[in-house]
């Protein structure tokens, strides 16, 4: 509760004082799309660890895996991709200023992952197998989109 109240005045404070201090403060969009991230990562880290023997197969819990995965890439994050939030812009964030040179290529990624998650879940639950051939066009679209547009660490 108090730290709620406190996030108020600071937010108060923000409009009252402009914007050379609201540039200061961090984003919500991009925690939103990091937290996104961190959804897609959590989920296909049950199938890539299925996949590499690290985790026994379960399929159930590949094909729930594999269904958030395809939930997932059908959220439209476009908001999250605000201008002036890349990292040339802004701190704490991987985001390349080529996101907002090639928009169209960019959504055409967020595609590519839903096709991809539309094949692993066929193949998630059927059997190891076939959760190990989906894995490399699924793994793919998440690195072809992190080389083009996020800044290596
Ligand atoms: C359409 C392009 C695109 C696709 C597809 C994509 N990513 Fe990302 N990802 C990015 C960008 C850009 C960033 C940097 C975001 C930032 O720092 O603001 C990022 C950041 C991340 C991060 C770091 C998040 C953080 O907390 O800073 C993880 C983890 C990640 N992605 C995992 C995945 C996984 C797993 C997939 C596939 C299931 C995936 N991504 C698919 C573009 C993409």
């Amino acid at each position: 509760m108090f730290r709620k109240i406190a996030l108020i005045a600071i937010l108060a404070g923000c409009s009252l004082t402009g914007a050379a201090v609201a540039d200061e403060q961090a984003d919500p969009n991009i925690a939103a799309r990091q937290s996104y991230m961190d959804l897609l990562a959590y989920n296909l880290g049950v199938i890539g660890g299925m996949a590499q023997n690290r985790m026994p197969y379960d399929a159930e819990m590949a094909a729930t895996a594999a269904a958030n995965l395809h939930t997932l890439a059908m959220v439209d994050t476009r908001r999250m991709w605000a201008d002036g939030t890349d990292n040339f812009d802004t701190e704490g964030t991987r985001a390349l200023p080529a996101i907002w040179e090639n928009p169209d290529d960019f959504v055409a990624r967020f595609v590519t992952l839903q096709t991809a998650t539309e094949a692993m879940m066929a193949a998630a639950g059927t059997d190891l197998a076939s959760l190990q051939g989906a894995m490399g066009g699924l793994g793919g679209a998440c690195g072809a989109c992190h080389q083009a547009y996020r800044e290596p660490q």
